[in-house]
């Protein structure tokens, strides 16, 4: 343990997509100190088996915690439908918190309409996303609720550009049966909101919802309830790791931070 992180708040995704996550925990705790960590030489996880996802956010989350940090929030959908259980049973000196597929209050807006689920092939498999169905969405909604693996498109995302052709290709190819028929669409997968303008491009006028801030509510409450939020009012850091420990992959991982 070398404990060069004490005090921060670890930050896990198999690539860039908790980013978009750490944005809103930014928002939300803004003189919290962040250690980001993408596990981007495993990913993408969505095709993989859940024991396989398992020894991935258990090697990720082990890293994260010999740094010292003071709290845990996996902020990926597919490690954390796999591995959350597994994680809090193993490492229980810091609370770890998960993200989860957006559902609840989509289904709960009144003017919902048809509802799209986009999330990896692995999160729509497992059995955690059944249960989330079973608890928010009655018998009758279940035909307003659609779910679409979106296969491929963590790659292209993880090559630098979320808005490259390759991108709108793949989006074309998933989406274009949804054209117009479409009120409400769930990111249930943390590298989708960098789509929205692309998604929106081919869907028309949609809601979205993502797990940014109910994720960013929940560490809050966490921080807050085990009295280990940052006293200080001065300016949080944010510090980026990656198991593809490369110059280009960090410059990335900040661009995607800045600019997406
Ligand atoms: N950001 C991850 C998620 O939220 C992507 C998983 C993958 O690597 O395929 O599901």
């Amino acid at each position: 343990m070398n404990m060069n992180y004490k005090k921060f708040i670890g930050v896990y995704d198999s690539g860039v997509g908790g980013i978009s996550i750490l944005k809103k925990l930014k928002e939300y705790l803004p003189y919290e100190d962040f250690l980001y960590y993408g596990d981007s030489a495993n990913a993408p996880y969505g095709g993989k088996r859940k024991d396989d996802i398992i020894l991935l956010a258990d090697d990720s989350v082990k890293k994260l915690i010999a740094e010292g940090v003071k709290a845990v929030v996996v902020a990926c959908n597919t490690a954390t439908s796999a591995a959350i259980d597994f994680l809090r049973d193993k490492y229980t000196s810091v609370p770890i918190v998960g993200v989860e597929p957006a559902l609840k209050p989509a289904i709960m807006h009144e003017n919902h309409g048809r509802i799209l689920v986009m999330a990896t092939q692995a999160t729509l498999r497992l059995e955690k996303f059944h249960k989330l169905e079973e608890k928010y969405v009655s018998e009758e909604e279940m035909r307003n609720v659609i779910i679409l693996p979106c296969p491929g498109l963590v790659d292209e995302i993880e090559k630098g550009d979320p808005h490259s052709p390759q991108v709108v290709e793949l989006l074309n190819e998933f989406l274009s049966p949804y054209k117009e028929k479409i009120r409400t669409v769930v990111l249930g997968c943390t590298h989708y909101p960098f789509l929205k303008d692309e998604i929106r491009a081919i869907l028309g006028n949609i809601i979205f919802y993502d797990s940014g801030d109910g994720t960013a509510k929940e560490l809050k409450r966490k921080l807050e309830e085990k009295s280990i939020q940052k006293k200080e009012t001065t300016e949080g850091k944010i510090v980026f790791t990656s198991s593809k420990d490369t110059f280009g992959e960090i410059e990335m991982y900040k661009r995607f931070f800045e600019e997406f």
